[in-house]
């Protein structure tokens, strides 16, 4: 089939470059000159695993092309997803102007029947108001069907969760565009709902609601493990093993971040405010998850006393693992708290450096993981990279003023670190 994405972030180039990787014919639009011009040269303005080979594949099998003109991927194509930013607001409710924007560019330049599909995350009712803008604005007189087709990747694992997808939504207001869209992801042998488009839109938000619901839930636990001398981990492992509440998603933490959870759920919470109803149970959520990072942050000075001119080792800067997106990180925020608090920092991460250095331009970066411990009173762990899980112990525990570890993220076990020396403290445990 021959599709048309509009905007290359993380969604919309891994979505075309997997459906290209399908056999479909893609057109990827977006507006930055420059990023397209890059992605016509085989780079990437992301890191994301497995994605740069498929792209180079793609492009060279003439099934994936780039543009930044909207109208010439409009005119070529009969199904145009829309992936752009849908980023929040300062009262936590959506800045839908790109939406719209490119919901008259499409209009614009429609030249015969189309389906128009949202992809990006949207409030409830957004589809509707997509339908009367390009109406509004089509002048030539050709039909249209809009389409919500909500996306449930997660940044790192991208390319595999789209390839191997557990459902695809499909919210429609007629039949016409099902059997396109099902020929679409027909490649994807995923089970496909119908729904009407408020549906569609609505499960987008109750699903990452329900995520965040549910790692705030384990790190709730975790406070109660704390005062208790439970271990959360084998709490998660049991309560993980009823089929009804699965494992994962029960990692507890230092908080959730990124550019999706903590956005959704202030969307949501506000848009179900202005349905007339207090969702005061996502409220909790979040303060949760803003008490979970004041409670780690506490944990670090209420053991090292006087954070003035103490050198700290920070491992990890990115929002998770296999991501380079710093973007509402978790270690960032720990990062600044740190720095206000007068500490100086060494910081590695095996991807996001770069991107962290505009955000703390006053820390030290390290580029060998087990020199960041050199010289430093403790050592933190705030991203749940794997290789971390590889840290030279030993060597970081010898060049340390104290072996001191704070690990937000569970990674080590606490028996093997005591016996290894180190004053250990994890989370919920
Ligand atoms: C999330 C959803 O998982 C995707 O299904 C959705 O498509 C995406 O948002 C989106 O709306 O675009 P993402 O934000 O990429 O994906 O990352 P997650 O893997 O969900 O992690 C979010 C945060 O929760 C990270 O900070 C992570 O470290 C934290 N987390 C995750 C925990 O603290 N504990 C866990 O058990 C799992």
């Amino acid at each position: 089939m021959k599709l048309t994405i509009i905007g290359t972030g993380y969604v919309g180039l891994v979505t075309g470059t997997c459906f290209a990787e399908v056999g479909h014919h893609v057109i990827c639009v977006d507006n930055d000159a420059e990023k397209v011009k890059l992605l016509q040269a085989g780079g990437i303005p992301i890191y994301e695993p497995g994605l740069e080979e498929l792209v180079k594949k793609n492009v060279a099998s003439g099934r994936l092309c780039f543009t930044a003109s909207t109208a010439e991927g409009v005119e070529k194509s009969d199904i145009i997803f829309i992936a752009v930013p849908t980023p929040p607001q300062p009262d936590g409710s959506v800045d839908l102007s790109f939406i719209e924007r490119v919901a008259r560019d499409i209009a614009a330049a429609m030249n015969s029947y189309k389906i128009i599909v949202d992809k990006s995350t949207v409030p409830v009712k957004t589809g509707d108001k997509v339908a009367e803008t390009i109406k509004r604005y089509c002048k030539a007189r050709v039909e249209f069907d809009v389409v919500s087709n909500p996306e449930f990747l997660r940044e790192g694992f991208a390319v595999e969760d789209l390839m191997n997808p557990d459902r695809i939504v499909v919210g429609v207001r007629s039949q016409r565009p099902v059997a396109a869209m099902k020929e679409t992801y027909e490649p994807f042998n995923a089970p496909i709902i119908v729904t009407d488009i408020n549906s569609a839109e609505l499960i987008k938000h109750a699903s990452n609601s329900f995520l965040a619901l549910k790692i705030s839930y384990i790190n709730a636990i975790s406070v109660v493990c704390e005062a208790t001398g439970a271990n959360v981990q084998e709490v998660a492992t049991g309560m993980g093993m009823d089929e009804r509440i699965g494992r994962r998603f029960l990692n507890p933490s230092l908080g959730f971040g990124g550019s999706c959870f903590p956005k959704d759920l202030s969307a949501f919470i506000k848009i179900s405010e202005q349905c007339g109803y207090d969702f005061a149970l996502l409220k909790e959520v979040q303060r949760i998850n803003a008490q979970q990072m004041d409670r780690f942050v506490k944990k670090i000075t209420d053991t090292l006393w006087v954070l003035k001119d103490k050198q700290i080792g920070v491992l990890g800067l990115a929002f998770k693992q296999n991501t380079d997106d710093v973007r509402m990180s978790p270690a960032i925020e720990l990062c600044q708290r740190l720095l206000k608090e007068g500490a100086r920092l060494r910081v590695h991460d095996p991807k996001a450096m770069d991107k962290a250095k505009a955000i703390l331009p006053t820390v030290t970066y390290v580029d060998d993981m087990n020199a960041v411990a050199e010289d430093c009173d403790a050592l933190v762990v705030a991203t749940e990279w794997d290789e971390f899980k590889k840290l030279d112990l030993e060597k970081s525990r010898k060049a340390m003023s104290a072996p001191i570890m704070f690990d937000g993220r569970n990674l080590f076990d606490p028996q093997e670190m005591e016996r290894l020396g180190w004053i250990y403290k994890s989370v919920g445990r």
